[in-house]
C-alpha cells in the first residue's frame, strides 16, 4: 500500500497575514521530486491570505481547531463550514497543547472528527503520551483509549482518509524527540488499533504521522520506518527554507 507521506506545518500561534504571505511566496513554486503532501496549519486569522496565495500550488493549507456545531451562540469559535467556505483542507483536532489548555476532551475530538468529515474537511487527529505515563509504562493503554474514542461513530470511508498525529507530549517543543524505534513502535501499535476498530483495509490506508522535536536533521529517520507516514512539525515549520528541507528529508527517507 502506497501511502503519500505528509509534511504538516503546525505554526501554533505564530505569524501576521504579511508573514503568512511571506512563507507562501516562499514555497508556493516547490516541486517535489515524488509524492509528498504539502500542508500548512495557520492561525484562523492567516487562512483566507493562504488559502489565497496558494491556489493552484500542491501546498494544502489546514486550521488548528474549530467547533463541532455548523453555527450558534458559541462567541469566539469557527464553524467547519466557515474553513471549507475559504479552501480550507484539512484541522488538526485534539492537539495536546488544546487538549491542556482549552479543555479538549476524548469527546469533542471525537465530534469535531465527526463534524470536519460531514463538512468535506479531513482532521489530523493528534494522540499522545505524557511524562509520567510515558516513564510508568502506559503509553500504549492511553493511546489506544484515545483512537478508540476518535474514530468512534466513523465510517471505514472515513477513517481511510483519516490523518493521525502521534505526538508524546514530552518530546514537544522540547528539543526531545522519541527514539526512531519507539516512535515506529508506538505508530505500527496505532495502526493495530484501527485494524482492531475497523479491519485491515482500513488500517493499511490511514496516515499516521509522528510530531514532537522532529527537524531537518532528523526527519529522514523517521521516514526510514515503515508505518511512519510523515511528520506534525511545529517549531522547524516556522521558517520557510527549514519546512522546504523537511520536505525533502521525506524524499531522502523513502
Ligand atoms: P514541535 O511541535 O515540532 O515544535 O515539537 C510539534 C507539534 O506540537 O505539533
Amino acid at each position: 500500500m502506497n501511502r503519500t507521506p505528509i509534511i504538516a506545518g503546525n505554526w501554533k500561534m505564530h505569524k501576521t497575514v504579511g508573514e503568512a504571505r511571506e512563507f507562501a511566496y516562499a514555497i508556493r513554486n516547490h516541486k517535489v521530486e515524488s509524492a509528498v503532501e504539502m500542508v500548512v496549519c495557520a492561525p484562523f486569522t492567516s487562512l483566507s491570505a493562504l488559502a489565497e496565495e496558494l491556489k493552484g500550488s500542491e501546498v494544502r493549507v489546514g486550521a488548528q481547531n474549530m467547533h463541532y456545531e455548523a453555527s450558534g451562540a458559541y462567541t469566539g469559535e469557527i464553524s467547519p463550514g466557515m474553513l471549507t467556505d475559504l479552501g480550507i483542507h484539512y484541522v488538526i483536532i485534539g492537539h495536546s497543547e488544546r487538549r491542556e489548555y482549552f479543555a479538549e476532551t476524548d469527546e469533542t475530538v471525537n465530534k469535531k472528527a465527526k463534524a470536519a468529515f460531514a463538512n468535506g474537511l479531513v482532521p489530523i487527529v493528534c494522540v499522545g503520551e505524557n511524562l509520567a505515563q510515558y516513564e510508568s509504562g502506559e503509553t500504549k493503554a492511553h493511546i489506544r483509549n484515545q483512537v478508540i474514542r476518535a474514530v468512534e461513530g466513523l465510517s471505514s470511508e472515513q477513517t481511510k482518509q483519516l490523518v493521525i498525529a502521534y505526538e508524546p507530549i514530552w518530546a514537544i517543543g522540547t528539543g526531545k524527540s522519541s527514539s526512531v524505534d519507539d516512535a515506529q513502535d508506538v505508530i505500527g501499535f496505532i495502526r493495530s488499533t484501527v485494524e482492531d476498530a475497523f479491519d485491515s483495509q482500513v488500517a493499511v490506508q490511514v496516515r499516521i504521522l509522528y510530531g514532537g522535536s522532529v527537524k531537518p536533521e532528523n526527519i529522514a529517520s523517521y521516514m526510514e520506518q515503515p508505518d511512519i507516514d510523515g511528520a506534525l512539525v511545529g517549531g522547524a515549520s516556522l521558517a520557510a527554507d527549514s519546512y522546504l528541507q523537511l520536505v525533502q528529508g521525506v524524499v531522502g527517507g523513502k
